[in-house]
Formats: structure tokens, sequence, C-alpha cells
């Protein structure tokens, strides 16, 4: 159990954090562009900045602190539910100056209640467990502000110093052994309920990719046809593939001959030794299909990210039980693009799968359903409405995500239609 005064520094880090970031994501196009819809997939900027203190208020200051609402007729307007996103822009949004200081607002009260709330004697405050899930939260957001970065027309707005460099000449692919192993987490004080609680899965053995799959990879899956063979796909990708005529990742176009994409405002050559972003579920699944290969089942990457083969433990990690650091991983927007396959020596598992943590969010062929013995808290709708087939699970967390939001045991997940998230994948095969 870690000491509550220590989660209690944490949270503080973690929401401050949070905070800069989302400063960052609002603070670099002006007040047109964070009111502007760039995508009917997205809310406007300006609705997540309110949105990010709404959640912040229902929880921190009316279900911990006990606190009547600050604005009671907005609720309505930041609930994700009652709203599409592509509704969202003609709703009567504070406006840009107002938002500011509505999560401001909250986010002064909020530390008050951090500060004077004892750390023991609920579920919501225990391990300042509230606390970590707006931190959590808030980070989310910035994903999702960082894909509407990516989606917005015009020149750069944010910059980022480049990622460190990767290693060729790994293996392609290691055996990871079959067995028994420890699937999520009833220990870690922050995961959320979707990752409870822990319990043994049996993985047979399988191989794994020791990286992810590369732009250059995928290109020779786009060159021989990939995109122009139904023999790849699922039915429903194959309908998707020739409705929207698609022949590459998203934000790719062929240009003379070269393919080029463009990344947050900036056009360049589509770099062969990155990892593949912008595909759907249904395109790693018919690349890997092409390629005589499978994706990994979500038990599959979760054993080759978090199985220590030594001691039979389920670790944090790949590299073990330390929280990140920029040496293991790349994450929280530090860099706006996965670092070349092979990067990250430190961060690699016992097995020496890379990669595995930050970078890209990985699809894997699992649908998002609950864990034996799973119950919702603290409400329905962060996870519980969205199990079943319809949702594919991704793992391992991205450049684009904080580590407050990524762990060996957190799942995320998406339509399989989905290109905009910052989504690459690894391809698996049977042991046999
Ligand atoms: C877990 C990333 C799928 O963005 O829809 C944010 C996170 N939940 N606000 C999403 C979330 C509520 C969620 N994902
Ligand atoms: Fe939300």
């Amino acid at each position: 159990m870690t000491d509550p005064e220590l989660l209690r520094d944490r949270a503080l880090a973690a929401l401050t954090a949070a905070r800069a970031r989302t400063g960052v994501l609002t603070s670099s196009v002006d007040d047109r562009e964070l009111t502007a819809q760039h995508s009917p997939l997205m809310s406007p900027l300006v609705w997540d900045l309110a949105h990010i203190g709404n959640q912040e208020e229902q929880w921190l200051l009316r279900a911990v602190g006990g606190q009547d609402a600050i604005r009671p007729e907005i609720d309505s307007l930041y609930d994700a539910f009652e709203h599409p996103r592509a509704a969202r822009p003609s709703l009567p949004l504070l406006a840009p100056a107002e938002a500011r200081r509505y999560a401001a607002d909250v986010r002064g009260r909020a530390l008050d209640v951090l500060e004077r709330t004892p750390l023991r004697g609920g579920p919501l405050t225990d391990a300042a467990f509230a606390f970590g899930m707006i931190a959590q939260h808030e980070q989310q957001h910035d994903e999702t502000m960082l894909i509407t970065h990516q989606l917005r027309k015009g020149p750069a707005a944010l910059t980022a110093p480049e990622p460190p460099p990767g290693i060729e000449g790994l293996p392609a692919e290691v055996l990871v052994p079959g067995g028994p192993f420890t699937m999520g987490t009833s220990t870690e004080p922050w995961a959320l309920d979707n990752e409870r609680p822990a319990h043994h899965r049996i993985v047979p053995g399988f191989h794994l990719d020791t990286t992810p799959v590369t732009c250059g990879a995928y290109l020779r899956f786009i060159e021989d046809g990939g995109y122009r063979d139904e023999r790849w796909w699922e039915p429903a990708g194959w309908a998707m593939v020739r409705e929207h005529e698609l022949g590459a990742p998203l934000f790719w176009r062929r240009e003379g001959g070269e393919w080029l994409r463009r990344r947050f405002g900036v056009t360049e050559p589509v770099p062969v030794n990155e990892p593949v972003l912008h595909v759907s579920w249904y395109e790693a699944d018919a690349y890997a299909r092409w390629a005589g290969r499978r994706l990994p089942t979500e038990a599959e990457w979760e054993k080759a990210a978090r199985h220590d083969p030594v001691s039979g433990r389920s670790r944090r990690y790949p590299w073990g039980d330390a929280d990140p650091t920029p040496a293991h991983a790349n994450l929280g927007q530090r860099h706006l693009r996965p670092a070349p396959a092979g990067a990250y020596p430190e961060g690699q598992s016992p097995l020496r799968i890379r990669q595995l943590i930050g970078d890209v969010w990985e699809w894997t062929s699992s649908d998002f359903l609950p864990y034996p013995g799973f119950v919702a808290f603290p409400y329905r709708e962060y996870s519980e409405v969205f199990f079943g087939p319809g949702h594919k699970v991704l793992r391992g967390g991205a450049f684009s995500v904080d580590e407050v939001a990524c762990r060996g045991t957190f799942r995320n997940w998406d339509l399989p239609v989905r290109r905009q998230i910052f989504a690459g994948f690894r391809t698996a095969r049977d042991a046999t």
C-alpha cells in the first residue's frame, strides 16, 4: 500500500502537469480556432476545456468536497452523452475567457479540497483515487485536443524536440513462452475500473514483433496492392475501403512518386523507420493477414508487457515497477511523433520487446469486455457502457498521452474504423 501522503503529493503534481499541458493546447491557437470545429469527429477545443473543469467540479468539489454546483446550468452542455461531438459547436458554450476562468476557479477550490481531505475512509478518497482519476481525465482530453490539433488545417501551432533514435538489427520477433500470468490489477492505486481485478489467464506460447510495424513495412503492403485485395479484409473493413476509397493511412498522400504525410501542420516525407500511425483496426488487421500473421490478443499484449519470467510476477511496466522516465518511453507529448523502431532500450521487456509503452497506441484483436469480477466505479459511463463487440482494445499508450493515463494494465478502446487517433500496431503468430 502506498503512503497516502505520498499520493497527495502525486495528485497535486499530476493535476498541475495536466493543467500545464491543457494550457499549451488551448493557448497555441486564437479564440476563433478555439471555438471552431476542425472536424465533425471532434469537439471545439473550448468544449474540452470547460468539460475538463466541469468533470473536476463534479467529482472533486461536489462528490468529494460536498460543495454545491458553481453553475448548475452548464452541466448538461458538457455532458458527453447528451450532445454528440458534431452538435457541440452550436451549443451556448462558455466563451474562451469564461471557460478559462471557470476551469481555474474549479482548480483553486479542488486544491483546497485535496489539502484538507483525509485520504482514507471511502473509495473516492482512499489513495487519492478521485484526484488521480481527474488528472487522468484531463490528460485524456489533452490527448483528444492533440488529435484536434492534428486535424486542424493551417500552419503549425505546436513544436517539440525530436525523439531519440531507433536501432536496426533487432530480431524481428521473439517467442513468449506459454503459461499462466496475472492480468489486470487489484493494487495499482489509480487503476480505473476496467483494469480491475487482477486475475489469472493461461496464454499459450506465441511470437510477438519486437517493435511496432513501421511505415516502411506498411508501404510494402500498400505497394503489394493490399488496399485492392479483398482477401486481407474483414467484410466491414473492405466496405470501408471501398466507400471511402482508402489507399494509405490517414494524413498520407502520394505526390510525384513520393509518399508524404501531414503532421501538426507540416508536410514531410513518410519516415520509413517510424511506427505507422493513423491506421484503423481494419487496416491493422488486414496488414497482419497479408503478412501471414495476426494482431495479438489483449492478454498476449499484457503478458508480453508485464510478465517477468524470472519471478513469475506481473510488473507495472515492461522494465519493472519504477515509474516511467524519459529514458523508458515516449510519453506526455514531449515529442510530437513516435520514435523510430527499436528506440528506448531502457524500456524493453525481459524478452527484449521494445516500445510497448509509449510511441503509438497498439490495436489488439480483442473486443473491449469486462474482466471477471468487474465492478463499475465510480460511474458506469466511464467503461461499462462501452463494453461489447463494437469497440476494440488498444494498449500501451502513445507519445500523445501522459504517463498518469498509461501503464501496463491500462486499457483504451475505440471503434474499429477510427483513424484519427494515435494508433499503430504490432503483429503476432501462434507458437505451434
Ligand atoms: C478512454 C480515451 C476512450 O476519450 O472517450 C474522457 C476517455 N472518458 N472522458 C474517451 C474519457 C471520459 C475515453 N477513452
Ligand atoms: Fe471526458
